[in-house]
C-alpha cells in the first residue's frame, strides 16, 4: 500500500516537474515598477522617449532580468535560446522594431515562441527595457 503512494507521489511528482519546465512560456511575468519615469500615456511611441536616461537602464536592468532573461539570456548575453539582443540596431531603427516583436510577441506556426507583452508590461516598463538593452548594446 505504501509502496504503491510512493509510486503515484512519484509519478505526480515527475508530471510537475516536467510540466514546469515544458511551460516555458507560461512563467507569470513579473511587475516592473517604472516610478520615478515619465508616464507616456496609451499611444505607443515609435521612438524610445528614455535614450541615455540612467534611471531607465536601472528599472530596465530589472524589468529585463525577471521578464525576458529566461529566453534571450541574463545581462542580455544570449545563451542561444532566443536571438541575442545585444545585436539589435541602435535608434529609432531598432526601437521600432523593438517595439514592434515586444507588443505583438512571435507566434510562429502556431506555436507562442515569445508571449506578446502589450496589455502585460506598460509602455514606461518595454522603453525602459529598451534602454537598458541599447546600453548593452554591441557591434
Ligand atoms: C518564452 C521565451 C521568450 C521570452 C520570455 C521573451 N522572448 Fe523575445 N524572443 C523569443 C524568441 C524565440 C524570439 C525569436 C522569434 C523568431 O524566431 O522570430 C524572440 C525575439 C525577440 C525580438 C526580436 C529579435 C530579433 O533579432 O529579431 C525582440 C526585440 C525580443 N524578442 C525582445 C524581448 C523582450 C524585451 C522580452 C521581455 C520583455 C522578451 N523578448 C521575452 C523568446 C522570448
Amino acid at each position: 500500500m505504501t509502496r504503491r503512494f510512493r509510486l503515484v507521489g512519484g509519478l505526480l511528482l515527475a508530471c510537475a516537474l516536467a510540466g514546469g519546465a515544458l511551460a516555458h512560456g507560461d512563467v507569470q511575468p513579473q511587475p516592473v515598477d517604472t516610478g520615478g519615469l515619465d508616464g507616456l500615456g496609451s499611444e505607443w511611441r515609435g521612438e524610445n522617449p528614455y535614450r541615455g536616461n540612467a534611471k531607465a537602464v536601472a528599472i530596465g536592468d530589472s524589468g529585463y532580468n525577471q521578464n525576458c532573461a529566461r529566453c534571450h539570456g541574463l545581462q542580455v548575453v544570449s545563451g542561444g535560446l532566443a536571438p541575442d539582443l545585444r545585436y539589435l540596431p541602435t535608434g529609432k531603427e531598432g526601437d521600432e522594431y523593438f517595439v514592434e516583436r515586444v507588443r505583438h510577441g512571435a507566434i510562429i506556426n502556431g506555436m507562442t515562441k515569445m508571449p506578446a507583452f502589450e496589455g502585460v508590461l506598460s509602455q514606461e516598463a518595454l522603453w525602459a527595457i529598451r534602454t537598458y538593452i541599447e546600453a548593452k548594446h554591441e557591434e
